[in-house]
């Protein structure tokens, strides 16, 4: 299991101190929400907050986009240093677009799925992802309570990997935490995003340790 930290949590005036801390705690993954105010009801950051603080990490940066119409963005967030960028299957008409031009760029690319979003929007390009994102909350909000029936998700998605022989990474995003990790690892789910049950408690190197253990339970 990696756990990918939700800096969303985080304090966003001392952020080079925060990736710092995490890198220090053993974190290998830092997971950036970027919301537009539009596809999801808040705004956080952009692809120059980023840029400036890829110099300071050498953290895995895994760009979560909640934008509309991500593949306007794509190059910038390429400049921007991102090692990962995931756009929302419901955010553009054009999603195999986006994803080639993210692979164009020689950047992994990801799909996110709202949680009512059916697994069958993923058939035709599936074979084309290094992550399938999928939000066990509504996207916008961190804090927000996991929703339960995102569990038989993570499943079902896991079959669909294996059948076909892929390598595919299932991260799982909302409402995470130590007391349903194991049984988010034993459904599937290969990455874990936590934001306010991670930078809420620390020190961040005992967190990390906490899910880690509940992950190999
Ligand atoms: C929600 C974001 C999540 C969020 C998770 O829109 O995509 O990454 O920060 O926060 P928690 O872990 O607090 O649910
Ligand atoms: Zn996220």
């Amino acid at each position: 299991m990696i756990l990918s930290p939700s800096l969303l949590s985080s304090d966003y005036g001392r952020l080079a101190d925060e990736l710092a801390a995490l890198e220090a705690a053993g974190c290998k993954w830092v997971h950036w929400d970027v919301m537009d105010g539009s596809f999801v009801p808040n705004i956080t950051l952009g692809a120059p907050i980023i840029k400036r603080l890829r110099k300071a990490s050498k953290l895995f940066f895994d760009v979560h986009l909640m934008v509309d119409r991500p593949e306007r963005y794509i190059g910038d967030f390429v400049d921007a240093g991102s090692d990962m960028i995931v756009v929302h299957a419901e955010s553009t008409a054009h999603v195999e677009r986006a994803l080639a031009e993210i692979k164009r760029q020689g950047v992994q690319c990801g799909v996110a799925l709202n949680p009512h979003t059916p697994l069958t929007v993923l058939d035709y390009v599936l074979d084309q992802l290094d992550m399938v994102l999928l939000m066990s909350v509504n996207p916008g909000f961190g804090g927000q309570k996991f929703l339960p029936f995102t569990m038989r998700k993570i499943e079902d998605l896991s079959a669909m990997i294996k059948a076909r022989g892929l390598k595919t990474l299932i991260q799982v995003d909302g409402g995470v935490d130590p007391d349903n990790t194991a049984e988010l690892v034993r459904r599937g789910a290969d990455v874990l995003v936590s934001g306010s049950a991670f930078f809420g408690f620390p020190p961040y190197a005992e967190r990390l340790k906490t899910f880690e253990a509940a992950a190999a339970k």
